[in-house]
This record gives C-alpha cells, structure tokens and sequence, in this order.
C-alpha cells in the first residue's frame, strides 16, 4: 500500500523517466498526474530505448499498469502513436493503462497557437510546440475540451464549433483545420485508443482501487518549471510538484515519500534564469557525455553547475521527503566540480531564494569540491554528503547509468566501497 511521487527537483530532465521505471516493479499503478506530451520520459526495456510523452512509466512486461490523470493534457494523437509503438513490441499493452475521462485534450489548434504566441512574445519562453500552454489556457477560460465530451457528440462538436469561432477572432483566421473536422479526428482516435483496449475510467472509479494497493505518481518537469512557483514566466503550464497528485483524489499527506531526482549537476532547456550556467569547454563535455539534448525537441540543453539554493526552495516548496541523484557518472573524471551553496541578492548572500524573481537576480556563490573518478570512490561520498547536510533531505539512491537496473541504494554503494 506504498504511495511515493517521484517529482523533478531542478528544471526537469533529471531522469525520472528512468527512476520511475525501476520502482516500477515494486508497484501496481504508475500514475501521470500533470504535464502532456511536452515531458520526454526515457526508459530502458529489455535494453531497448523507448520515449514516454504520455505514458506512465510502466513495465510494458511486468503486472503494474498506468493511469493518465485528469491533471494532464492530453493530445491523442500522440498517445495513440505512442501505444502503437509499444504495442508492437508487446501485444496487448494498451489494456495496461486507463485515462481519467476528466483530462483535457491538446487539439491541433493548440499546437498551432503555442507557435504563434511564441513568434509574438518579447520574449519567448522556448516552449516545445506541444500546445501545453494553449491547452492550460482552454481549462482555466472554460473552453477546453474534455476526453468525456467524445462521448457525447452534440456536445463536442457545439463546443468546438464556439471554440474555433473565438479563435478564429482572436487569431486573425490563422488558426487551419475546422471544427468538425477536428470533431471527426477526435471521434476516430477514441475508437483506436478502445481497440488498443485503452479504459476510459475516472479517478472516482478507482478510488478504491488506488487506496488499496501501491501506487507510485510520476510528475513531469521539475519544480523550477511549475506554473506557481517555478521561473515564471519561464515555466510550463501545469503543476510540476507533488501537490499535483490532488487531481487524482489524493492529499500530500497520504504520501509516504516524495521522491525529488536531482541531476548531480543542472540543465535547462529554453529561455530563462539559470544563475548556475556556464559555457565552457568543462560544461560542453558535460552535455556530449550526458547526451544533454532534449527528449521531446532534440535541442541542446543549457548546463552548469549543482544548484543548492535552488533544491532548497524545491526542496521546501514540493515537501521533499528524500532524493535520488541521477548522471554523478557524467562527471567522472573532473578533477574538481563546482557547487553552488549561495545567491549573492542585492549584496546580501542567501541560502535559499524566497520568490521565484530572485531566480532573475541572484549571483551564485561557489564553493569547489574534489572530483571523482568513478561513483564509488569517496569523493563522490564526500559530494552527496555535502547535498544532503546543506539541503536537509537524504539522499536515498544512485543511478550511475541510462539502463533501468544501473542503480542502487546509497547504504549499498557505502557497502562496496
Ligand atoms: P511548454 O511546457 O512546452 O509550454 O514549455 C515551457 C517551458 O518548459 C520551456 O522552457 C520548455 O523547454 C520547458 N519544458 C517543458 N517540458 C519539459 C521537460 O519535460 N523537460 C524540460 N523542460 C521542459
């Protein structure tokens, strides 16, 4: 009966893709409970790569299965495609995951409106033109349009006919594909996804369900992404942290563990304070070794240094109750690697930023540590120790490569040094 969230503690790309897929085996549900298709979760199966946008991170072989929930936004195109993929290496997985018929959808509109709001921007947000931003914004104006509303098909296509007619206003008629077209490409995805043997089943309906068994949420982004209390408003739109879960009946309270995975160094990828950044040949190495390129878009993704204030305020601000550290592998080698302990805020230095601004004005204060060259030398140790004593939250476990069994326990790798 085990529940843990497992969230995103820097600007997402920590790999918790892969960290949830180890779990995966000790629990009966993988729950997506935020994010859409912007999120790129990488996971090894059988040493065989796959991509997860949508989908929960589950064992496609093994007993657990997966629950979109109504947190998310869903474009079914591609979550169609991606069930497909899956399905053609393991027949009969589509009847593994259920959806909350409360998520909203992503339509193709969406996509198209995240481009030009974009090209409009003083300053784009460097979004990955997955409609995320639009598709949040149909929820919050009330004229998004839920998975339930395709069983209902009057209803569907009035409120995508009102949909398109205000977009079309307010986009100038750049907006391509009418409404009942849409309303037709929706109706067929349905139908492939209850081929697929997909269940179209309410967080209400498994209520019971969840709270007798082990469940595990898996969040997208990071918390320095989350629409509140990220980089606004260089962040996506939708909750990035454990209070996410709330969209799937559950309270933080009834977590045993919210998991943060934290990169042993920091990325981020599109526009944004970054006070740790750095553009150097010791950081381009970084990105060549860690194949610091975007899972969803393929850009290159931003590097620098471990971030302490800013695992602070994650840390505070999802309720971290413990850390998994991912890629320390990466930096094998250095001969030193710096941290930042301190941001320098109006001359005054400060463990930890009170609001997301000062993310804008902070200048990091370093403090430089002995390198390693393998993650089971004591130097490594030192590092995590130095993690957990500044940021109070231990650190729990280590994975030390892509492939889902390249991880382990701290106490284990304390154990064969
Ligand atoms: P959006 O979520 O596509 O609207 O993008 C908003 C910001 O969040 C951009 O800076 C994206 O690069 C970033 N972003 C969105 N999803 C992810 C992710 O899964 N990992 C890292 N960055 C992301």
């Amino acid at each position: 009966m085990r529940r843990v969230a497992v969230v995103g503690a820097q600007w997402g790309d920590e790999g918790k893709g892969k960290v949830v897929n180890y779990f995966a085996k000790e629990f009966e549900w993988i729950v997506r409970f935020a994010g859409g298709a912007n999120a790129g979760h990488t996971v090894y199966v059988h040493d065989r790569k796959y991509v997860n946008h949508l989908l929960p991170c589950i064992v496609p072989d093994g007993p657990g299965r997966g629950f979109l929930g109504a947190g998310m936004v869903v474009d079914l195109q591609q979550l169609v495609g991606e069930l497909e993929a899956l399905a053609a290496d393991f027949p009969g997985v589509g009847a593994k995951f259920a959806v909350d018929p409360e998520v909203f959808l992503v339509l193709p509109w969406h996509k198209q409106q995240d481009i030009l709001l974009e090209k409009m921007r003083a300053a784009p947000i460097g979004t990955t033109g997955r409609g995320i931003g639009p598709a949040y914004t149909d929820k919050a104006s009330r004229e998004g349009i839920k998975l339930c509303h395709l069983f209902d098909e009057q209803m569907l296509k009035e409120r995508l006919e009102n949909s398109w007619h205000m977009k079309q206003i307010l986009y100038q008629g750049q907006l391509t594909m009418p409404p009942a077209e849409v309303a037709a490409e929706l109706i067929r995805l349905r139908d492939r996804l209850t081929k697929l043997g997909v269940q179209f089943t309410s967080a209400v309906d498994m209520g019971n369900v969840f709270r007798s068994t082990s469940v595990l949420f898996e969040g997208a982004q990071g918390v320095l992404l989350d629409l509140d209390f990220g980089t606004f408003p260089f962040v996506t739109s939708g909750s990035c942290m454990a209070h996410g879960v709330s969209s799937v009946g559950f309270s933080t309270f009834e977590l045993d563990d919210v998991a943060g995975v934290l990169k042993a160094y920091t990325t981020r990828v599109g526009a944004g304070p970054f006070p740790t950044e750095e553009d150097s040949s010791v950081t381009q190495g970084i990105r060549e070794r860690g194949k610091e390129y975007g899972a969803t878009t393929g850009r290159p993704r931003r590097v620098g240094w471990l971030d302490l204030p800013g695992l602070r305020y994650a840390a505070i601000r999802s309720g971290l109750t413990s850390f998994v550290i991912t890629k320390a592998d990466v930096l094998n080698g250095l001969e030193t690697v710096k941290v930042c302990t301190g941001y320098r805020i109006d001359g005054v230095v400060r463990d930890i930023p009170s609001t997301s601004h000062d993310f804008f004005v902070a200048e990091p204060v370093y403090v430089e540590l002995p390198g390693w060259p393998s993650t089971n030398h004591v130097n490594f140790l030192k590092y995590m120790t130095f993690i957990e004593e500044q940021v109070h939250v231990p650190i729990t476990y280590i994975s030390y490569g892509p492939k889902t069994d390249e991880m382990e326990t701290k106490d284990n790798l304390i154990m064969s040094m």
